[in-house]
């Protein structure tokens, strides 16, 4: 009898805290989790890269979604298409701007859903190759960050809001227009293009580390677009290569459902950060990565001027790591081909401050210590880095630290050594760190100023 009440109990319990008694996950998951975290691995050490919406829809200047958001036909969107000559185009400069801004790996759109192609493809002549003088701007931007020793990766649209066999569903431009809706759309020969497409930029230049799908909605998921066998066919020319997790739609996954896919490696949260690092129903860590715009539009808008500070952004990229997140940094060059003034201001300061505090920002993760009023943690191995955000008053106390495990202290940014002590004002328990700075309520350097706590 009490083992029967005892029993009930444990499954209230277990029901209640998500966990189900028979859930563990199989052989065949396990497998497929061990190799997302081996692919990974590089990804989730270099924690920083950058994103490149650029495409015709810069001369629109009113964001990339301007052919849906207006309902504009194809042949209207023409004059932007005729008159996009990105004349200030050096991939060089802006592999160097990701460089100084102490980014490992960047993204370019490829093809966005506007359907005009970057690249120099064999399947359609909707691309700029043909107006630039044969440039194949995907290959130069390639050539060059690699050059810079930054990994690469390439956006490419599934959704096509110009192919004539991409029905009008979901946000396409024509989603209103009763007579573009009686079209036959022939499904199969635009899933030929699409695939055909990706294995043109998968085979045909060089090695690509990151592959990033935009997206799935509704049923247009899975295997709707092939998904199997376009993510065989593209391991089978970069077996390397990381996804991202947009071939199949998985919007509003709790944490108890969510877990490690067959068809993307990484998890792509848009303009957000997660509360919490994000895991596996079976409570394992999942690679994900913010997407975040410099002001508040991917492709690049005239009138958005609406920019966030460098101390936000790297606020946010403390944030992200410290909950073993990435965070992918957008960029929207003009029609021109220059990345904005303003955004190359905003990532020199964060680059300056990287400079001198990225040890804090690679290969580092979350720390098991509970965040605390003047900032966040990260970690790396027998260090903790104290991230000072915030105004404080008084000494920094990293809770939750035994003073005599510490070997010392750090101000990361100039090497000095920091006085600490273990209790304070009658503070005495075990797990309390009281770092001295000075008194000073403002942090004294900008814009997260970096204690180093190196344990025994
Ligand atoms: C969305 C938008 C797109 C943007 C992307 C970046 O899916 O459709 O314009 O490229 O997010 O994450």
């Amino acid at each position: 009898m009490k083992n029967a009440k005892l029993l009930i109990l444990l499954s209230f319990v277990l029901c209640f805290s998500g966990i189900s008694a028979q859930e563990s996950p199989s052989k065949e998951y396990q497998d497929n989790y061990k190799k997302v975290m081996d692919r990974t691995a590089w990804w989730r050490n270099d924690r920083f890269g950058m994103f490149i919406h650029f495409g015709a829809y810069a001369v629109a200047a009113r964001g990339e979604w301007v052919k849906s958001n207006e309902e504009i036909t194809t042949e209207s969107y023409q004059k932007y298409i005729d008159e996009f000559n990105p004349v200030d185009f050096d991939a060089r400069k802006w592999a160097k701007i990701a460089k100084a801004a102490g980014m490992k790996y960047a993204v370019l759109t490829a093809k966005h859903h506007d359907g005009y192609c970057m690249f120099d493809s064999k399947l359609t002549d909707y691309k700029l190759s043909t107006l630039f003088g044969g440039r194949d701007l995907v290959r130069e931007f390639l050539e060059a960050f690699r050059a810079e020793g930054i990994k690469v990766g390439l956006y490419y649209s599934i959704i096509d809001w110009h192919h004539p066999d991409y029905p009008n569903v979901g946000n396409h431009p024509q989603r209103n227009d009763k007579e573009y809706g009686k079209r036959k759309f022939n499904w199969d020969n635009y899933l030929k293009y699409m695939h055909g497409q990706v294995e043109e930029l998968v085979r045909d230049y060089g090695k690509i580390d990151i592959m990033w799908f935009d997206y799935s909605f509704d049923e247009y998921s899975g295997e709707k677009w092939k998904a199997k066998e376009l993510v065989q066919m593209v391991r089978k020319y970069q077996p390397d290569i990381i996804l991202d997790n947009r071939l199949k739609h998985n919007d509003g996954l709790s944490s108890k459902q969510r877990t490690v896919s067959t068809l993307g490696d990484f998890e792509t949260p848009e303009q957000g950060i997660p509360d919490v690092p994000l895991t596996d129903k079976f409570g394992n860590a999942i690679p994900w990565e913010t997407c975040l715009t410099l002001n508040g539009v991917w492709g690049y808008n005239e009138s958005d001027k609406n920019w966030k500070s460098p101390e936000l952004i790297v606020h946010t990229l403390v944030n992200c790591v410290s909950k073993n997140g990435n965070l992918l940094l957008n960029v929207g060059p003009d029609a021109r081909g220059n990345i904005p003034q303003e955004s190359v201001s905003i990532l020199k300061e964060v680059g300056n401050w990287m400079a001198k505090n990225s040890e804090s920002i690679y290969g580092c993760g979350s720390s098991a210590l509970a965040k605390p009023d003047w900032g966040r943690y990260t970690s790396k191995g027998n260090t903790l880095y104290a991230h000072w955000l915030y105004p404080n008053i008084g000494d920094i106390n990293t809770r939750g630290v035994d003073g005599d495990k510490v070997k010392a202290v750090y101000m990361l940014c100039t090497g000095a050594e920091l006085p600490y002590q273990k209790s304070w004002w009658g503070n005495t328990e075990p797990g309390n760190l009281f770092i001295s700075v000075g008194r000073n309520p403002q942090k004294p350097y900008k814009y997260d100023t970096v204690l180093k706590i190196q344990f025994k």
